[in-house]
């Protein structure tokens, strides 16, 4: 029998484990548990919102976990992650039913997923949850080659925040993502005027080693996110880091065409899927930067 419970602490460990192991199986690296070597999700997004963690259990042994992203009236979910002898036994399905519970009972009003845009099985298992395929999303990357002045996020700003991400989806709040990234000093939260970025820096984030990765940006228009995009490189300049990473969906082809023009590259290609087919604040003139991931 398969046991859905809310993720401890104490589990973090095992669940990262199951996590690596997972995802390196499915890409058939030569040492599975080398996937995403010095990037954490499991314990930070678990720090993040406790409440939203949850793991399957049998009898007494952990064989899976996923992670729910409440962004207000947007929810997101992910790494889902099962053991790779227990695929196809029905422990991911276990994990998505309390998953979508935890959307409503939170007021999520749009939710949407990154996933493998190769993989049938993956589109199988979410559509029978109500996800279906929308675009595909970009992860990006560039050097970092200046120096740029940039702003830290403070309490003074707070507002700021909430209005920003309102005028781009109704009731969209990355105060989890703020906190989380102060509380846990994953990195900072750059702030222009008319823009602000979430960004994690470094080994023990979900940025990895050398690396800035903008998890959250948005910005009122084109200058602005100009603005935005610069100050970032500016924070991964400060912080010695040599590599700028971000997410973006090919619908908001403005914000993806600023970043290849600020000379990012695609990395790799996933799908995004959104509940009941609503595509939230993927719109083409929507300057905002994240995967889902
Ligand atoms: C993706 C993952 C979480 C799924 O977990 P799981 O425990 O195997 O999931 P389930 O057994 O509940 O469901 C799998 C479903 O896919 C179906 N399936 C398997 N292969 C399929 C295929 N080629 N085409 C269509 N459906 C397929 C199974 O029949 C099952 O559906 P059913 O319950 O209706 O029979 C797990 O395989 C995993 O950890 N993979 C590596 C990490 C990963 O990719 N995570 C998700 C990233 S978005």
């Amino acid at each position: 029998m398969i046991n859905i419970r809310g993720m401890r602490e104490s589990d973090t460990a095992e669940a990262s484990r199951i996590f690596r192991l997972a995802f390196g199986t499915f890409l058939g690296l030569p040492d599975p548990n080398s996937f995403s070597a010095g990037r954490e999700y499991i314990a930070t997004r678990f720090h993040a919102d406790p409440g939203a963690a949850l793991v399957a259990e049998t009898d007494g042994k952990l064989v899976g976990s996923n992670l729910v992203t409440i962004w207000g009236s947007f929810g997101t979910f992910g790494p889902l992650t099962t053991r790779p002898e227990f695929w196809d036994k029905g422990v991911g399905s276990a994990l998505l039913g309390p998953t979508i519970d935890l959307f409503d009972q939170r007021g999520v009003r749009e939710a949407g997923l990154f996933t493998f845009v190769q993989s049938p099985k993956h589109l199988a298992l979410y559509q029978k949850f109500g996800f279906w395929p929308g675009f595909l999303i970009g992860v990006a990357a560039k050097p970092v080659a200046k120096a740029a002045p940039w702003i830290r996020h403070s309490p003074s700003a707070a507002a700021e925040c909430p209005a920003l991400t309102n005028s781009i989806f109704e009731g969209l709040s990355l105060s989890v993502e703020i906190n989380s990234v102060e509380a846990q000093g994953l990195g900072e939260t750059v702030l222009v005027t008319g823009g602000m970025a979430i960004c994690h820096c470094g080994e023990r984030t979900e940025a990895g080693p050398g690396t800035c990765y903008i998890k959250f940006a948005c910005a009122q228009g084109p200058r602005e996110f100009q603005r935005l995009l610069e100050a970032c490189e500016g924070l991964a300049f400060d912080r010695g880091l040599t590599r700028l990473e971000t997410g973006v969906n090919f619908e908001r082809i403005e914000a993806y065409q600023a970043l290849m023009a600020n000379g990012c590259r695609v990395e790799r290609q996933a799908l995004a899927m959104h509940r009941n087919g609503l595509r939230a604040y993927n719109r083409r003139d929507v300057y905002a930067l994240d995967d889902w991931r």
